[in-house]
């Protein structure tokens, strides 16, 4: 505790007179919040005060973002490689989004729940989305997360097919509410959490006698069209293809979870424009909003209108939406479109692999700059990532592959950023593994 300023001694309002703060207003604020601000780092209050997810967080403190870098608390920059998990594909401040935030700012923040005004930053968001997507994707319901994104879809298939029963992955990700839970490929993150959804089935990602369990009684199957959270794993397009067919011929809707595979992460704006298909209900987020919390899930109108009856308000949200975040979302993508930074991910993708070569990184999955190194464990793995951390190259694992280093950077990063970005990695393998 500081001499300075002990609260249990006289002197603690004496030492609070530099800030202007009067005795009154410390003791409508909490004295305790005073003391606390001015006594603990903030690493302590973050540990404190600010939930927690793990139990060893990274705990790097940012005091500033752009571009490709983050910027530590003594203003040191690092390299992002990972773009806020698939989220910052205009890179840090891009000055074109942040210039449509102030503006919608000064035009009007939330007005009304979803659904019932006409907000011109959803209508022009919507509009711009539609125009990039196929006939049977002209609907968007925009959501404040991936993981509402998710549960709007399930609902919608449940509402369409009035069916129950829903497939879904090993080692797939949709979410942390509990529907998207439920549909989560992995009991390790179930299991606390029981009982969850039920008729959820979990099926082997990529394999083809998954084709048997589709039938009339299925409401919708939900993949990733590659699953990110796996360490980049890619399935075959003919699997793609074949679970397709079966939906159409059970009436079982297809739903892609493209929440972080979009946005040009994966060398088109969309992924599922590699595969040769097309969702019945497409999931999108992250990137989405441009650095700003939006999701949305995807649809046809006459397929979206029964959120709309029987009954009405089906689904609803406060904030999804929100005018700022669709102001957002639009400049981001066209500055994404505009700036054609989708045609250089294959060659920034190349590039990487060039200069990861080592032997201890034993494969290199990718697709487009949505890259993971793998290592022979999770400990080499922690070892090389927080030296790359510490050497000024900001990364991190995947949630199925925690032995592999997660390489997702934002797309405006330029050849000589991967050049210095591959030097760290390659120096901080060194350093762990010879
Ligand atoms: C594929 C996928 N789906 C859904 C989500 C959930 O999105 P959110 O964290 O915005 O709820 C994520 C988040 O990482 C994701 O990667």
């Amino acid at each position: 505790m500081s001499e300075l300023c002990d609260k249990s001694k006289d002197n603690y309002q004496e030492c609070c007179r530099p800030l202007q703060i009067t005795f009154r207003q410390i003791v409508i604020f909490g004295s305790d919040y005073f003391f606390s601000l001015h006594t603990m780092t903030q690493r302590q209050l973050f540990l404190q005060h600010v939930a927690q997810t793990s139990e060893a967080p990274l705990c790097f403190e940012v005091s500033k973002a752009e571009g490709v870098y983050l910027y530590d608390q003594h203003g040191r920059p690092h390299i992002d490689l990972i773009g806020g998990i698939s989220v910052c594909n205009t890179g840090h401040g891009n000055p074109f989004v942040k210039d449509a935030i102030k503006k919608q700012v000064d035009e009007y923040l939330h007005v009304m729940v979803y659904g019932e005004v006409i907000q011109s930053p959803q209508v022009k968001y919507a509009t711009a989305l539609a125009a990039q997507l196929p006939a049977n994707l002209q609907s968007i319901y925009f959501t404040n997360s991936g993981t509402e994104a998710t549960e709007g879809a399930m609902k919608l298939a449940k509402r369409i097919t009035g069916r129950s029963k829903i497939i879904s992955f090993t080692n797939s990700y949709h979410g942390s509410t509990q529907g998207a839970l439920s549909v989560m490929g992995s009991e390790y993150w179930q299991q606390a959490f029981r009982p969850l959804l039920p008729d959820v089935y979990q099926l082997e990602y990529n394999q083809y006698d998954v084709l048997n369990f589709i039938d009339e009684k299925t409401a919708c199957i939900i993949l990733e069209p590659l699953q990110s959270e796996a360490g980049v794993f890619t399935p075959d397009n003919n699997w793609l293809k074949a679970i397709r067919q079966k939906c159409d011929a059970t009436g079982c809707l297809l739903i892609l979870d493209e929440i972080q595979t979009a946005f040009g992460r994966t060398g088109s704006l969309f992924r599922f424009q590699q595969c040769d298909i097309v969702p019945d209900i497409l999931l999108l987020g992250k990137a989405l909003g441009g650095g700003m919390p939006l999701g949305a899930f995807i649809s046809s109108k006459p397929k979206m209108d029964t959120l709309s009856f029987n009954p009405v308000l089906g689904h609803i949200t406060t904030f999804g939406g929100h005018p700022v975040c669709c102001a957002a979302g639009l400049a981001g993508l066209e500055f994404l479109l505009k700036e054609n930074l989708i045609d250089e991910v294959q060659f920034k993708e190349q590039l990487f692999t060039e200069l990861l070569q080592h032997p201890s990184i034993l494969k290199i999955s990718s697709c487009g700059l949505l890259m993971a190194l793998h290592f022979d464990s999770y400990e080499t793995n922690k070892k090389i990532i927080d030296t790359c951390i510490s050497k000024g190259a900001f990364t991190d694992w995947f949630l199925f592959a925690s032995h592999a280093l997660r390489i997702a950077p934002p797309l405006t990063i330029s050849e000589a950023e991967i050049r210095s970005a591959c030097h760290i990695i390659i120096e901080a393998i060194n350093e762990v593994t010879c």
